[in-house]
């Protein structure tokens, strides 16, 4: 078993899928205050597509000659890089969602990757990654985002990905479609998770690496096994545009262990409202236990499930 680590039990995760996140009127709505999933949604896309923009503009006047960003700091391991942008990125956020979501009795709560906060017991907690794939920031990858989703109990009921260098921004509520906007044009996007995919041998995945060596090294091994059942692999450094990718097509199915919730609350209501079958713990849950997350199309999900959910990926104490 890679990494040793506890057989999970798959009812311990949550199933999103296009049935489990249609608007149940019962259910979180009553927790919006007045508002539709859409409203959600499009204040999620309107602020992440701001935060790009801030993005996109501070790297280009901030770049050396180099090419590369300045890190100012790091986190959880010498290789986990902190910006001066993912700061004001997550600042600017937190300042326009304020805004938009104070109706008088005060804003929505927002845990952030920079800021902290944390999910509340009722209504809406907006749960914020300011600049997924800081390490591509840095270098001058093309493949970081911002994302943004309003949860309920856990869960997300709208969403937002924006591709920081390329300017589409994604985004999906409960009960709703995918939209992506650019320039300011939103367009429905539908049918193109592979529905026909059956094979997993045909399949292209995407996965991550933590930044704690000794998880990584538990990752390696479960790909050292997946590597030879699949048609290949991407690793492309940003979870919200992975399960983007999986919503638009350019990714058969993408899967990693002990991400935080900032990294996939959005994206994995995206792939789900576009089709593809996601499994992934509760945002309450936390990093260290190691949890795997999976969006895949519907016909290879199983197979797929079986071979990279059945384990967690736990930190090891004191890891290196
Ligand atoms: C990281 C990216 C990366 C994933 C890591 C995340 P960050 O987020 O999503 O693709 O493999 O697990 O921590 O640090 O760039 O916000
Ligand atoms: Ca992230
Ligand atoms: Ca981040």
């Amino acid at each position: 078993m890679p990494g040793g680590g506890r057989m999970l039990v798959m009812s311990e995760l949550i199933r999103l899928d296009q049935d489990t996140t249609a608007t149940d009127p019962q259910g979180p709505q009553k927790e919006l205050s007045g508002r539709s999933p859409d409203d959600l949604r499009n204040i999620a896309a309107t602020v992440a597509s701001e935060a790009a923009d801030h993005v996109r503009g501070e790297r280009a006047f901030a770049v050396g000659s180099s090419g590369r960003l300045d890190v100012e700091d790091t986190k959880s391991s010498d290789v986990d890089p902190v910006t001066a942008i993912d700061r004001s990125s997550e600042n600017l956020i937190r300042i326009r969602l304020h805004e938009l979501t104070d109706r008088g009795a005060g804003p929505d709560p927002i845990l952030g990757e920079e800021d902290g906060g944390a999910l509340a017991d009722s209504g809406v907690t907006w749960v914020v990654d300011p600049v997924d794939g800081t390490v591509n920031l840095v270098y001058g990858i093309p493949a970081s985002a911002v994302s943004i989703a309003a949860c309920v109990d856990g869960v997300p009921v709208a969403g937002a990905v924006a591709d920081i260098f390329h300017g589409t921004v994604y985004s999906a509520c409960a009960g709703g479609d995918v939209v992506t906007r650019v320039d300011g044009d939103e367009r429905v996007i539908e049918g193109t998770v592979q529905t026909s995919l059956q094979q997993l041998s045909m399949a292209l995945v995407g996965t991550g690496f933590s930044y704690v060596s000794s998880r990584r090294r538990a990752q390696a091994d479960l790909l050292v096994d997946l590597l030879p059942e699949i048609r290949d692999i991407r690793r492309m450094g940003s979870a919200a545009l992975d399960l983007c990718a999986v919503a638009t097509g350019r990714l058969d199915a993408y899967y990693e262990h002990g991400l935080g919730p900032w990294d996939y609350a959005a994206g994995t209501l995206i792939a789900a409202r576009s089709g593809a079958v996601v499994f992934m713990p509760s945002l309450v849950s936390g990093q260290d236990e190691g949890v795997g997350i999976l969006a895949a199309a519907p016909g290879i999900t199983d197979e797929l499930a079986e071979k990279v959910l059945a384990v967690t990926l736990p930190l090891s104490k004191g890891h290196p």
